[in-house]
């Protein structure tokens, strides 16, 4: 696999001992074919608007109809496979132990690459979650039509996913910026870079004196001030990476 499109400098960093903190967005899931919110909006959905079917309110109002376009959400991404870059981010977790993983995308097809205590920050499509009472239960079906209720407080449950108008849980946002301030790499991957509190942890890198990469096909508000710069889709970006990294890697018996 080729490596000379690696920028000079982003290898030896990486090896380097410390924190390596991988933010990743939509784009790592382009090559899956995970439609965008907008994109699934469509057929019988076309006629809603945003708000409602994904904020609190939606929920209060009509929780029927807010569960079965999460149902049908569900079902799409059920139906589609990791790709490449998910696959390397894995393989990349297991070579480097201070790799920290936080995904904005609520796929879960990280998860299912093999990643494990990934920072979903803005929650998980196959999780519930009651906002009553904070309990989340995995998703145990994707085609019933009405919400469970929740075993601890008999609420009805929603999509544990993060709605307009919600903030990130307090303890995984406080997890993803101890992780940032603290990395020596930080790498964005396939995030527009323009939904905060997420695109601020670059920011809470940098200060903490990491150096920053990104990973896009396209220029963001990062990408001027990014050390690193790979215009690549992610999953080629990220499998070259693993391959160059692992070619430097000592042999290990164990592997
Ligand atoms: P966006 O849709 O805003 O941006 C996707 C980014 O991926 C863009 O910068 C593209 O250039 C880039 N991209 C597309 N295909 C790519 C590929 N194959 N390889 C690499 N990069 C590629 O998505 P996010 O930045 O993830 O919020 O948006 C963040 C949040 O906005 C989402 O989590 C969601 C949304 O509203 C919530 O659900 C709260």
């Amino acid at each position: 696999m080729p490596t000379g499109s690696l920028p000079a400098g982003l290898l030896e960093r990486l090896q380097e001992p410390g924190r390596v903190v991988f933010l990743c967005g939509a784009g790592v899931s382009a090559e899956s074919g995970v439609p965008t919110f907008r994109d699934a909006m469509s057929g019988l959905w076309a006629r809603h608007r945003p708000e409602d079917l994904a904020t609190p309110d939606a929920f209060r109002r009509n929780p029927l109809l807010v569960w079965r376009w999460y149902q049908a959400r569900r079902r799409q991404v059920a139906a589609v496979q990791p790709n490449q870059a998910h696959h390397a981010l894995a393989a990349l977790q297991r070579e480097l132990p201070g790799m920290t993983l936080v995904t904005q995308n609520v796929d879960g097809l990280h998860e299912r690459a093999g990643s494990t205590g990934v920072l979903e920050i803005h929650g998980n499509l196959f999780h519930n979650r009651c906002r009553e009472c904070g309990h989340t239960t995995k998703v145990a079906d994707i085609e019933s039509d009405t919400p469970p209720a929740c075993p601890r407080c008999t609420a009805l449950m929603g999509p544990d996913v993060v709605w307009f108008g919600e903030e990130i849980p307090a303890g995984l946002l406080s997890a993803a910026w101890r992780a940032a301030a603290s990395a020596k790499l930080f790498v964005s991957v396939g995030t527009s870079g323009l939904v905060y509190p997420a695109a601020d942890l670059a920011d809470v890198a940098r200060w903490g004196g990491a150096a920053i990469a990104e990973i896009n096909v396209a220029d963001t508000p990062l990408s001027a001030s990014a050390d690193f710069v790979l215009r690549e889709p992610a999953a080629q970006a990220l499998p070259s990476l693993l391959n160059a990294l692992q070619l430097r890697l000592p042999a290990r018996s164990a592997r």
